[in-house]
């Protein structure tokens, strides 16, 4: 058996699900979402396919030095010239450092349109969050119930007894969300639905949480206004006072970035605008 066959055929198959499991990566939700909804494809979790990933690319790593090293003679001959002179400095390799350059250039400033692969990644990210939902907070399948009641303001008895009603078994409150989910055979996000009647007080109209809740950022400026009962309109002409345009179909993040700040910095310009009144 040939080693350098076994090693260049290696390097091309976990090349090969590498570009798999690459792809999903590219489209998977974001972890905190895809953790809430219980997220999967082909039995794997997301995390199961990071790990595929991270093997896969460990092993092509090792692979791909191996096969640069026993093919070094003909890398080398890449760069001679005709003569058979080394000549490090040929076209090929000027044009192989450009392209390398030029992607790398365009990843970092952000350059188009290199640039819209990043931005189409987003808006898979973005539309994979509408689909799913969001947690409440980020990874809120790792709060025990009690806790996670604590955080979201529900009555733990009646959220109890609502999930005993839906069939949700519960052993403990020190359970987390994730655990209740597990053993019920349900994702944490049925988890949350089942219970989320149990709200001590409704959100009242104009009343926003001090933190901007995971996925803010991603929510268009009227969807946001209208989740807490607030008039898009009235907001947009107090933050215009501000020096802030708000267009209403433009994201949280978009608008805050127009104007030179996080989507958490412009929650809060909202937040203190509506508590102002
Ligand atoms: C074959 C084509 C490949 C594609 C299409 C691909 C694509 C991706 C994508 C989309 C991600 C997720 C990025 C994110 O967090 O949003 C990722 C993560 C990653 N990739 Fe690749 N990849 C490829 C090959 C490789 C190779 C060759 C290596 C290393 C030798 C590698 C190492 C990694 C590592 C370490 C991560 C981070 C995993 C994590 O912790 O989330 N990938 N890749």
């Amino acid at each position: 058996m040939s080693l350098r066959k076994v090693t260049s055929l290696t390097a091309l198959c976990a090349f090969s699900v590498l570009l798999v499991t690459g792809i999903v990566l590219y489209v998977v939700p974001l972890g905190r979402v895809a953790a809430w909804a219980g997220w999967s494809l082909a039995g794997l979790d997301k995390d199961g396919w990071v790990h595929l990933h991270i093997l896969l690319a460990a092993l092509f790593l090792v692979v791909g030095v191996l096969h640069s090293v026993l093919n070094w003679s003909p890398i080398v001959s890449y760069l001679k010239d005709r003569s058979r002179r080394l000549r490090v400095l040929t076209p090929e390799l000027g044009a192989a450092v450009a392209l390398t350059a030029l992607v790398a250039v365009s990843a970092v400033a952000g350059l188009p349109p290199l640039a819209w692969l990043l931005d189409l990644n987003d808006s898979i990210k973005d539309s994979a969050s509408r689909t799913y939902g969001e947690p409440p907070y980020g990874h809120a399948e790792l709060s025990p119930l009690r806790l996670f009641a604590q955080h979201t303001g529900l009555d733990l008895a009646r959220a109890r007894s609502l999930l005993a009603a839906r069939g949700i078994r519960v052993a403990a409150d020190e359970q987390t969300i994730a655990e209740i989910a597990r053993t019920n055979a349900v994702t944490p996000q049925q988890v949350y639905l089942a219970m989320k009647d149990a709200a001590v007080a409704p959100t009242t109209p104009g009343e926003m949480p001090a933190e901007a809740p995971p996925g803010t950022g991603r929510k268009p400026f009227a969807a946001l206004c209208s989740e807490y009962g607030l008039d898009g309109e009235v907001v947009a002409r107090e933050l215009a006072a501000k020096g802030i345009t708000a267009e209403p179909d433009r994201t949280i993040r978009e608008i805050a970035e127009a104007h030179g700040m996080g989507p958490h910095d412009l929650y809060k310009v909202i937040r203190e605008a509506v508590s102002a009144r």
